[in-house]
């Protein structure tokens, strides 16, 4: 008799659950707003483009930011920018700021349209420390400034910029860095600049479904390129333009201003991270790490040569669009005259790190 009383209780209970339960409730679905801030359009189209890969059933409302006057209403807020000057918009700074009380009750994701999205890229340039750039690493400084903030998701996606259409100081200030840049300006001659990686944004857009939403990620995600890829400028059909090809993966190069080298190995970020102090224990070189994020590491390894203190900026990354593989660059700023023994040392960090078969050859 207990038995079935018990049954009865736990039937009952259960049957109470249901009830409440939010999915039976109909109020399971989230709703969320996707901001956005955009110059020359290209993240308008990012922004519809993860919209689909979210669905078009979700209840996510695309703004861009002037007009979006709170964030109350939504349980969920998706920020999108252009970067520019190593950073999200100032618009999207003042956002973030004006309703930061309320975002940190939410879920938040960031993204980012950029021209430069390899996250293990150091740039110097006159009268700045060496430093991270690209992709993700534009996001650091708003994280920093509103840890109150804990993204759920983020991403930086490469971009597009249609050259001749640049305006006033953005021309003029994109000619100067040309003269400034260490490593050489990309950019230059070219009609189009288009960086953006679709793997990244279907990467995200799924990442968003399943950590915010609860939903499976879409299987058929590429069904969606269309929404960057056209007749023009994206799929430039017109052979009398000049695209950008993106960077490679695998790169040797050595100029008067510069050493560089670039490779992936199949490895995690952690067991690269452990070969890397290996070796620096091997050769000599103290290991000072400048930062430290989920996808990447950057360090200074740092040796006194002929009493002058030598540094290699070494970078270790996890990137979205090749995962179960380490990106690692070595960089020496140092003249040729000098930074052999640098050479020398990161030509044995790579014998390392390739070992074993785990150099990957290609692109
Ligand atoms: C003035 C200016 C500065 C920029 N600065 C950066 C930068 O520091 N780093 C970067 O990766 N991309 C930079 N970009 C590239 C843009 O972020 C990229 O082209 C983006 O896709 C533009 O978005 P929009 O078309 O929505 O305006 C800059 C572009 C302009 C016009």
């Amino acid at each position: 008799m207990k038995r079935v009383y018990t049954r009865i209780a736990v039937g009952y209970i259960a049957l109470v659950l249901l009830f409440l339960s939010p999915r039976y409730a109909g109020a399971e679905t989230k709703k969320g707003l996707l901001v956005y801030d955009s110059i020359y359009s290209s993240t308008v189209e990012v922004a519809y483009w993860i919209k689909a890969i979210i669905g078009n059933e979700q209840p996510l409302d695309v703004k861009k930011i002037d007009q979006v006057i709170t964030v109350k209403p939504y349980d969920y807020v998706i920020i999108g920018s252009y970067s520019k000057w190593e950073k999200p918009s100032p618009r999207i700074y003042k956002f973030v700021e004006q309703h930061a009380a309320e975002l940190a009750k939410k879920q938040v994701c960031y993204f980012l349209t950029c021209g430069d999205m390899d996250e293990t890229q150091i740039l110097k340039a006159p009268g700045k420390e060496a430093h991270l750039i690209a992709g993700r690493n534009y996001l650091y400084d708003i994280m920093q400034k509103h840890p109150e903030i804990k993204p759920v998701v983020i991403g930086g996606f490469g971009g597009r910029q249609v050259m001749p259409a640049l305006q006033g100081t953005d021309k003029f200030m994109t000619w100067m860095l040309e003269k400034l840049a260490k490593e050489g300006a990309p950019w230059v001659g070219l009609d189009i600049w288009e960086s953006l990686d679709p793997a990244r944004v279907e990467a995200f857009g799924n990442e968003v479904r399943v950590k915010v939403l609860g939903l499976e990620p879409l299987a058929d995600v590429q069904k969606y390129r269309g929404f960057w890829n056209s007749l023009q400028p994206a799929s430039l059909s017109d052979p009398s333009k000049v695209k950008y090809t993106p960077r490679p993966y695998t790169v040797h190069h050595s100029t008067e201003k510069i050493f560089y080298t670039r490779s992936r190995i199949k490895a995690s970020l952690d067991d690269t991270i452990r070969m890397i102090q290996q070796w620096a224990q091997q050769e000599g070189f103290s290991l000072k790490e400048q930062r430290k994020t989920f996808f990447n590491t950057y360090y200074h390894a740092v040796k006194t040569i002929d009493g002058k203190e030598r540094i290699i900026h070494i970078v270790v990354a996890d990137l979205t669009e090749d995962p179960g593989n380490t990106h690692i660059s070595f960089r020496s700023f140092d003249k040729p005259d000098v930074r052999k023994p640098l050479e020398d040392a990161i030509a044995k960090a790579e014998q390392l790190l390739w070992a074993d078969g785990r150099k990957i050859e290609g692109r």
